[in-house]
C-alpha cells in the first residue's frame, strides 16, 4: 500500500522502519533531510508539517491510500482533516479528537464530565489573579502547566522546579506574558509514584494496548536537571515494569478505554494511537496527560518488537476493524537517546555525527535517527535528539547490554547520553521508591 508519514524524528523513524517490514511503499513529509526515513522512502519532501496545502499536494500526486502522522503539530494544525476531505483514510485522530493532547483543560473536563477514573484536582485560568486566588486556597502541591501546546517542556513541579508560591507565581506570570502554549495555564494536583507509559492502537471504539514503557524525562543522569521530551525509555519481556502488576495495568487500560467511549459520545471518535502517561500512586494510577500519538522514545521501544503487521493495524485503525490483541515479542528493550551537548537548556547543532549501522545491528540493537540533517552525504546533528539506540534481548540487563555496546558504534564529540537509563540499579531505585510509596 502508498503509505503516507509525516515527521522527522526517532517515533517516525521506527515507524518507517514498521512500514517497511510490512512491505508498504512509503512516502514521507518532514522538515528535516533524516537518513533513515530517506533511506526507506520511494519519494519524500522536505517541508514544514504543518503545511497543510503542500502535503495534501504531495498526497495526491503520490495517490496515496492511508496516511499516519507521527508528531502533535500537524495534528493541532488539521491534517488529518484536510486529508480525510481529499479521500485519503488516516490512522490519525482528527483536529477534534487531538484536543486530548492538545488542549490539557479539554482532556481534564472530558475526565471529569464522564466519571474517568483517575483524574487528578485541577483548575484552568485565563489569568494571573484568579490563578493566585486558587493557589492560595490548595492544600496539596501542584503542578503548573500551559494548557497548550509546549514540545513536553513547559511543566513545573512544586517542590522540584517550584518551591514557593513566588516561584510559582513568577512562572505562571512567565506563561501569560510570553503566551506559552497559547491558552492559559492549568494548576493540578501534584501525584507522587513512578511513572509509565501505557499506548494502544484506537479505532473509535476498539483499543487494543502495547507493551508498558518507562520514560526518562529528566536531562541528566540520576533523574535530575530539567524536563526535556525523553531521554530514554525501557519495557520489559513480560510487557510490564518491575514496579506494576497486571492488576495497575489494566486499571490504567480501562482509563484508556474509558476516553475512547467517551470521545465517540462527544462526537469526535478517537482513531490512531493514544498514549497514556499515567503516575502509579498509593491510590492507583493517575492520569498525568493522554496524547494523541506514539511517544517519542517510547515508540521506538514497541515498534520493533512488533509482530503484527504495521500496516494492517494501521488500515484497522483508520477503518474501524482494529483486533483487540496485537503482538509483541516478548522481549525487553533499553533505549536511550544520544543528543546535542548541552540539550535541555542550551544545545549545541552543527557537529557531524557518524554510525556504523551494521555493527549497531550485530550488537543486538537498532539505531533510529531523529533530528539529524544529511548534508552532502555527512551526518549533522540539530537543537534536538539526534539517534535513539534501542537495545533489545531476553531480559533488561541483555537488551542494556546490547544497547551500551551499540552506543560505542556511534561517533561524535558533542553529544550526550544517560547512560543510567535501564539500568539494574535505577531500575531498581523505581522498584524500592513504589515500594516506599505503597508503604506509607
Ligand atoms: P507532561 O508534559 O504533562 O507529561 O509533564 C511532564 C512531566 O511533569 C511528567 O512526565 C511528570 O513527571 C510531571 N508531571 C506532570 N503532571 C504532573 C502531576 N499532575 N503530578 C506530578 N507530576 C506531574
Ligand atoms: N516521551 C514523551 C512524549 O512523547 O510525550
Amino acid at each position: 500500500m502508498r503509505i503516507l508519514t509525516i515527521g522527522g524524528g526517532g517515533r517516525e523513524c521506527a515507524a518507517v522502519d514498521a512500514f517497511h517490514r510490512a512491505g508498504s511503499d512509503i512516502y514521507a513529509v518532514m522538515k528535516n533531510a533524516n537518513p533513515g526515513i530517506i533511506c526507506r522512502a520511494e519519494e519524500y519532501l522536505l517541508a514544514d508539517e504543518k503545511d497543510i496545502a503542500a502535503i495534501c499536494k504531495f498526497a495526491k500526486e503520490n495517490m496515496i491510500e492511508l496516511a499516519f502522522v507521527g508528531p502533535e503539530a500537524p495534528l493541532e494544525a488539521g491534517i488529518v482533516d484536510a486529508l480525510e476531505r481529499e479521500g485519503v483514510p488516516c490512522a490519525s485522530p482528527t483536529k477534534a479528537a487531538a484536543r486530548i493532547e492538545t488542549s490539557k483543560s479539554f482532556m481534564r473536563e472530558l475526565v471529569r464530565k464522564h466519571k474517568v477514573d483517575g483524574n487528578l484536582e485541577y483548575a484552568a485560568f485565563d489569568n494571573p489573579a484568579d490563578t493566585e486566588a486558587y493557589l492560595k486556597k490548595v492544600d496539596h502541591q501542584i503542578v503548573v502547566k500551559p494548557i497548550g501546546l509546549t514540545g513536553g517542556k513547559g511543566v513545573k513541579v512544586e517542590g522540584e522546579h517550584l518551591h514557593t508560591l513566588k516561584d510559582i507565581m513568577d512562572y505562571v506570570g512567565e506563561i501569560f506574558d510570553q503566551n506559552i502554549g497559547g491558552s492559559g495555564v492549568i494548576i493540578e494536583e501534584k501525584a507522587v509514584g513512578e511513572e509509565f507509559t501505557q499506548m494502544a492502537f484506537c479505532d473509535g471504539k476498539t483499543v487494543a494496548p502495547m507493551p508498558l514503557v518507562q520514560d526518562h524525562k529528566r536531562a541528566y543522569e540520576g533523574d535530575v536537571g530539567p524536563n526535556t521530551g525523553g531521554m530514554g525509555s525501557y519495557s520489559d519481556a513480560d510487557h510490564l515494569l518491575p514496579f506494576i502488576g497486571n492488576g495497575d495495568r489494566e486499571k490504567s487500560l480501562a482509563i484508556m478505554r474509558q476516553i475512547v467511549s467517551a470521545m465517540s459520545e462527544e462526537g469526535c471518535p478517537y482513531r490512531g494511537v493514544m498514549y497514556g502517561q499515567f503516575m502509579l500512586t498509593k491510590n492507583g494510577p493517575k492520569i498525568i496527560e493522554i496524547n494523541a500519538r506514539f511517544g517519542d522514545p517510547e515508540a521506538m521501544n514497541v515498534l520493533p518488537i512488533l509482530e503484527d503487521n504495521f500496516e494492517k493495524i494501521c488500515w484497522d485503525m483508520a477503518n474501524g476493524t482494529l483486533s483487540e490483541s496485537v503482538r509483541f515479542a516478548k522481549k525487553a528493550t533499553v533505549c536511550k537517546y544520544v543528543v546535542p551537548r548541552g540539550y535541555g537548556t542550551k544545545p549545541e547543532s552543527g557537529s557531524e555525527i557518524s554510525i556504523d549501522m551494521e555493527a549497531v545491528k550485530r550488537s543486538g540493537a537498532e539505531a533510529f535517527y531523529a533530528n539529524v540533517e544529511m548534508v552532502n552525504d555527512k551526518i549533522i546533528t540539530g537543537t534536538s535528539r539526534a539517534v535513539g539506540i534501542v537495545g533489545i534481548d531476553k531480559t533488561l540487563e541483555e537488551a542494556d547490554r546490547n544497547c551500551e555496546t551499540a552506543l560505542t558504534f556511534v561517533k561524535s564529540d558533542a553529544v550526550y547520553v544517560r547512560h543510567d537509563i535501564g539500568t539494574r540499579d535505577l531500575v531498581q531505585r523505581r522498584v524500592d521508591h513504589m515500594r516506599e510509596i505503597l508503604a506509607k
